[in-house]
């Protein structure tokens, strides 16, 4: 099947793993007969400096009219002065924004060969797998702000309809799955809160009977993500919490470098993202994990082109080669023998050529 996909390489370490993804989309294509055009764009910093701005009208076009884009990450250093009147995050808000991409699906699941990696005990981190739905277009990132020399305010609304189609996916997704949606709000303090906790309650008994609805508190699901992991299935909470939790969740798989993100639309491509960002301090190197960028490339697969064997193929081609004990710095134990970026991508790519590995993938 031909797909067009937009590259948006960005900031960091985000060019070495976009390339990474690359290498193991060829492989698909090779592996599964498919023809995908790539398209590449500029978006955060390097487009600030290319053109003074983060979020060219060229790259939006180039996202809008793909079936899927994949970006690597945005911002560092040398962009983060806060009285700079444009930043690189910008252009991925403003991205986000334009693409209508309201939930952000985050996995976030623990693999027994990266226990050792993580700060929790062992008995903690079996079972765990959690997907976070974020909403990703509203609250108070986008907000209106006000600041004058010694006050500021960040507006934080919500509508029903945001909550509910966000919601709605949650508990979709969760009927594919364990049928549990924690609700995460500070419905004791925050007005939009009791606006998402009445509106998660009417969607669930409504139009979701088979699905087991809870609601959290933000500052208690915190301490539980941390003392009983494997609790959870679906969690599904307004932006900033959402930004908040998946961080601290992502600590507990042994590295933030795994992990994946989709940001889906109700209709149009998905924007698809490593949640790891921009990495200044190991950027250009060569050594950083290209499996978030290549997992993100599978979620891709997935849910925009609508290629779930080759989803499925990917995943188990790059949890194989962890499995061996391969990977770069931030996998392997201290001092043990790490690969380059560009070499955990082809290891995975040639997992992808072997029939094997395949045919477990999609058996
Ligand atoms: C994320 C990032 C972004 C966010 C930043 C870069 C704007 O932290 O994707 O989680 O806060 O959404
Ligand atoms: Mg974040």
């Amino acid at each position: 099947m031909p797909g067009v996909i937009t590259l948006l390489p960005g900031d960091g370490v985000g060019p070495e793993v976009v390339a990474g993804a690359r290498t193991v989309l060829d492989a698909v294509s090779r592996r599964f007969g498919h023809q995908f055009e790539f398209r590449e764009a500029d978006i955060g910093g390097c487009a600030i400096d290319a053109g003074g701005t983060p979020l060219p009208a060229e790259t939006l076009s180039a996202c809008l009219s793909a079936d899927g884009v994949l970006l690597g990450a945005v911002g560092g250093p040398q962009w983060s002065d806060p009285a700079a009147r444009v930043r690189p995050e910008q252009g991925l808000l403003e991205l986000r924004r334009a693409m209508g991409v309201f939930a952000n699906l985050r996995p976030v699941a623990t693999h027994p060969a990266l226990y050792a990696a993580s700060p929790l005990k062992d008995r903690l981190l079996a079972g765990v797998d959690i997907l976070f739905v974020r909403e990703l277009t509203g609250g108070i990132y986008f907000g209106d702000k006000t600041r004058s020399a010694d006050s500021a305010s960040d507006l934080c609304s919500y509508s029903r309809e945001e909550i509910e189609r966000v919601v709605r996916l949650a508990c979709r997704l969760a009927s594919g799955r364990g049928g549990h949606v924690t609700s995460v709000d500070k419905a004791n303090v925050l007005e939009t809160s009791r606006l998402w906790r009445e509106t998660a309650t009417r969607v669930a008994r409504d139009e979701f009977p088979g699905i087991r609805l809870e609601h959290a508190l933000v500052d208690a699901a915190a301490m539980q993500l941390i003392q009983q992991p494997a609790r959870f299935d679906v969690v599904v909470t307004e932006n900033m919490f959402g930004d908040i939790l998946t961080d601290e969740a992502s600590v507990i798989t042994g590295s933030i470098g795994m992990l994946p993100s989709a940001s889906l639309a109700d209709s149009g491509p998905g924007l698809y993202e490593p949640i790891h960002g921009s990495a200044p301090d190991i950027a250009g190197r060569g050594i950083a994990n290209p499996c978030g960028a290549i997992l993100s490339a599978a979620m891709m697969l997935r849910h925009s082109l609508g290629l779930e064997a080759e989803a499925a193929a990917v995943e188990q081609a790059t949890w194989e080669t962890v499995a061996r004990g391969i990977g770069t710095a931030d996998l392997v134990a201290p001092g043990a023998p790490a690969i380059t970026t560009r070499d955990m991508a082809a290891t995975i790519a040639a997992a992808l050529d072997d029939d094997a590995a395949v045919r477990r993938a999609i058996a």
